[in-house]
């Protein structure tokens, strides 16, 4: 195979650059001879803007201190693939690029809309007899791409919202029944729900974790929620509630447009969700009279690579290696899936799978893994959950903060 090219799309993950570093390691091993980056994904790939991952990565050190690195180490972006009979100049121009640089196979790291990239492009290939491969890497924190058992970048997701609950609930409760304090924290995952799901993770033997856990695929009815807090403040005097920023009311508006705001769309249409914690917590306050304060945890989710699970470490650069090998024995127009073969211990293996039942599918929490009230997660979701969050990879220090990696 000639050169090959990865890419990194959509929002971030905390390992989302480890897989970079496994297509990086599997395509050397194999003897490519240059792996380029596309800088800012297939938007910068237009304009040819790609670099030789050699200069970053030709070091262990190099790697080691990419898979500690926030943020897509590339650049990323949120570019929507025209259909080819309304854009065949933009296709025209990522083939041609591809040939200038005698590059043979592209990877792209990302989510749901990434994949249809993914699928626009091997269609495209297909079609015209192009030889090029593509590959896709599963990367969401929001974990809702089909077909694949969990997507890399939920469990370091979910390990910062179980370790940062953990940390709110002291908080919360640091003036015991003395006063009475209600706090909302509100949790990435656009229409799914299962990084709000992963609040659950916070209960152990030394935290009583928090008092309800609200999902988007649940509908959202305000009037309820408020009722079952003035219930909870009867009961107890400190409590907690996590909110997925895609919790909508009945009449298929989100909780966060109910403030009046409408909120900015991207090109894939998606709003921007923000604000349903700190609406709920003063409709809280006005309501019931109680001090209520929300917490957002928006970008600080996704980016808190020091607290990243290693177990999502590992299984994003094997994502990034399984794609390489995939496009090496001939595959293209396939996304790589994680397949977990064994609970206990935790095991998993990857495969490849059609990209045409993957993109633009979305995948929810399975309603029997939500408790009966509705507002409770259940012990199958806690099985399946807290394996993804296991380890950790301590960060390489300098002057007392965490190192990256950064291009020049
Ligand atoms: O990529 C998933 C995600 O992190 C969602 O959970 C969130 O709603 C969205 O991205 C935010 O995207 P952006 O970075 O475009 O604001």
């Amino acid at each position: 195979m000639g050169n090959i090219v990865v890419g990194q799309s959509g929002g971030p993950t905390a390992v989302i650059n480890s897989s970079v570093a496994g297509v990086y390691e599997a395509a050397k091993a194999a003897g490519v001879n240059k792996v380029y980056g596309m800088v800012f994904g297939i938007q910068g790939f237009l304009e040819e803007k790609i670099l030789d991952l050699d200069e970053y990565l030709s070091t262990q050190d190099g790697i080691e201190l990419l898979m500690r690195t926030p943020s897509a180490f590339l650049g990323s972006c949120r570019f929507k693939m025209p259909k080819p009979e309304d854009g065949t100049q933009v296709y025209e121009r990522i083939f041609e690029v591809m040939e200038k640089n005698d590059i043979d196979a592209l990877f792209y790291i990302g989510g749901n809309d990434s994949m249809d990239t993914v699928k626009m492009l091997s269609d495209y290939a297909a079609a015209h007899g192009k030889k090029q491969r593509f590959v896709g890497v599963p990367k969401t924190v929001d974990n809702d791409l089909p077909v694949t058992d969990h997507c890399p970048g939920f469990g370091s997701a979910a390990k910062y919202i179980a370790t940062s609950l953990k940390e709110l609930i002291r908080d919360n409760a640091v003036y015991g029944d003395y006063r009475t304090a209600v706090l909302i924290v509100e949790i990435m995952g656009r229409h799914a729900g299962w990084l709000a799901a992963a609040a659950a993770l916070a209960k152990d033997e030394t935290c009583e974790g928090v008092d309800a856990i609200y999902l988007p695929e649940i509908v959202f009815d305000v009037d309820a929620f408020v009722d079952k807090v003035d219930a909870l403040t009867k009961e107890k005097k400190t409590i907690v509630i996590a909110v997925s920023e895609g919790i909508k009311v009945a009449d298929g508006r989100f909780v966060c447009e109910l403030t009046g705001a409408g909120g900015a769309k991207d090109a894939f249409g998606h709003t921007q969700l923000s604000g349903c914690g700190v609406f709920l917590a003063q409709l809280l306050s006005s309501k019931l009279g109680v001090k209520a304060r929300a917490v957002e945890l928006s970008t600080l989710q996704r980016a808190a690579t020091h607290i990243a699970s290693l177990t999502d470490i590992e299984e994003a650069r094997m994502a990034g290696k399984a794609a390489v090998n995939a496009a090496l024995s001939g595959e293209t127009g396939v996304m790589v899936t994680l397949n977990r073969v064994s609970d206990n211990p935790y095991k998993c293996e990857t495969a490849v799978h059609d990209i045409h039942s993957i993109a633009n599918v979305e995948r929810n929490v399975p309603f029997n893994w939500v408790g009966e009230d509705g507002c409770s997660m259940t012990e199958e979701f806690e099985a399946y959950a807290r394996p993804l969050i296991m380890g950790e990879l301590v960060p390489i220090y300098e002057n007392g903060t965490p190192k990256h990696l950064v291009r020049k």
